[in-house]
């Protein structure tokens, strides 16, 4: 069993994330923080407390509000993708005003939820139990402003951490510039930020799966439904603004198949930076393909920071999909 945190910005794909993250067998979710990224941190909040409600999670399950605005940069938003509120186009979630969804946060003295990083800390704090207990896995779905503020405001809770999971970047390849992906691009000082922090082993994600257009989910639930008109969405948005006609790639689910089952992927460490200054090219991951920068194998500032994922097993994704 693995316990996991997840960081989003739903977001279509986040949503698939969290569907998969509370019904994966060997996966025990501790708690949700978003951050700004594909829409405003207000909506993005409310957006995963409409999923939790719609998918079955546990009473106990909470989401915790983070990073309004990236570490430097101003904020950027992608309603090209993902509609105004984050989750265009889709149906039978809530109502973003449903009064329903106030049981997802929880209130801080000052009525207003309780933040991420309280949130984070308090659920990586008793679950790993200053070692006597688990670590836990930290995933992060959106941009890494939350995660990057994590481990510099508790440098000592960084041990707590087993493994840092992000969907981000790309090998000389970009979705929202020539060479920069979307999450790494919104806030690109956390991203290095992360990437350098001692001992984390970060792993990172291509967003390049593509589902089958031939043989679509049937809808035969509620879930299924909503389901089926978050993919259409984001179908419909790829063909659009890329000329996908492949149907649409599922970035953030990954995140959960690699920590569920691993073995699908195919993986290589490398050194792992983010351009912060390039004229062209901020936001981009650069990877040390051909180990030119002198570094040793541990993880962290000197080392191979990062586990690439180079390949999926694709058909264990929507396997996995499915039985979720
Ligand atoms: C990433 O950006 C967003 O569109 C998705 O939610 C995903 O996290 C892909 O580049
Ligand atoms: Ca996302």
């Amino acid at each position: 069993k693995r316990f996991i945190w997840l960081d989003c910005d739903p977001g279509h794909d986040d949503a698939t994330a969290i569907m998969l993250a509370l019904h994966c067998p060997n996966i025990t979710l501790l708690g949700i923080s978003t951050t700004h990224g594909n829409t405003d941190s207000q909506s993005t909040a409310i957006n995963a407390a409409r999923c939790l409600h719609a998918f079955g999670a546990p009473s106990g399950l909470r989401v915790y509000p983070g990073a309004s605005k990236p570490l430097l940069l101003p904020p950027r938003y992608d309603a090209e993708i993902h509609g105004e509120d984050g989750l265009g186009g889709v149906e039978g979630l809530p109502d973003t005003n449903d009064p329903a969804l106030h049981k997802w946060f929880v209130d801080d003295d000052s009525g207003k939820p309780t933040r991420a990083l309280e949130g984070m800390v308090h659920h990586i704090k008793a679950t790993w139990q200053g070692g006597a207990g688990h670590k836990v896995c930290m995933i992060s779905s959106g941009p890494m402003t939350n995660v990057a503020l994590f481990v510099s405001i508790y440098p000592d809770l960084v041990d707590a951490i087993e493994e840092f999971v992000f969907m981000g970047g790309g090998v000389g390849v970009g979705n929202r510039s020539p060479v920069a992906e979307w999450n790494i691009l919104c806030d690109p000082h956390a991203a290095q930020i992360v990437l350098n922090t001692p001992t984390i082993r970060a792993s990172l994600l291509d967003p390049s799966y593509n589902g089958d257009p031939e043989n679509p989910p049937k809808a035969v639930s509620n879930l299924r439904h909503t389901l089926s008109t978050l993919l259409t969405f984001f179908a419909d948005a790829y063909k659009s603004t890329f000329g996908f006609n492949d149907g649409p790639p599922l970035h953030d689910a990954v995140t959960i198949l690699y920590i569920s089952q691993p073995e699908l992927f195919k993986c290589t460490r490398f050194r792992v930076d983010v351009e912060l200054t390039g004229e062209h090219t901020v936001g981009e991951t650069v990877v040390d393909i051909w180990h030119y920068k002198p570094c040793d194998l541990t993880w962290g500032p000197k080392g191979k920071n990062c586990l690439v994922a180079q390949s999926v097993n694709a058909d264990g994704l929507f396997k996995l999909l499915l039985e979720c």
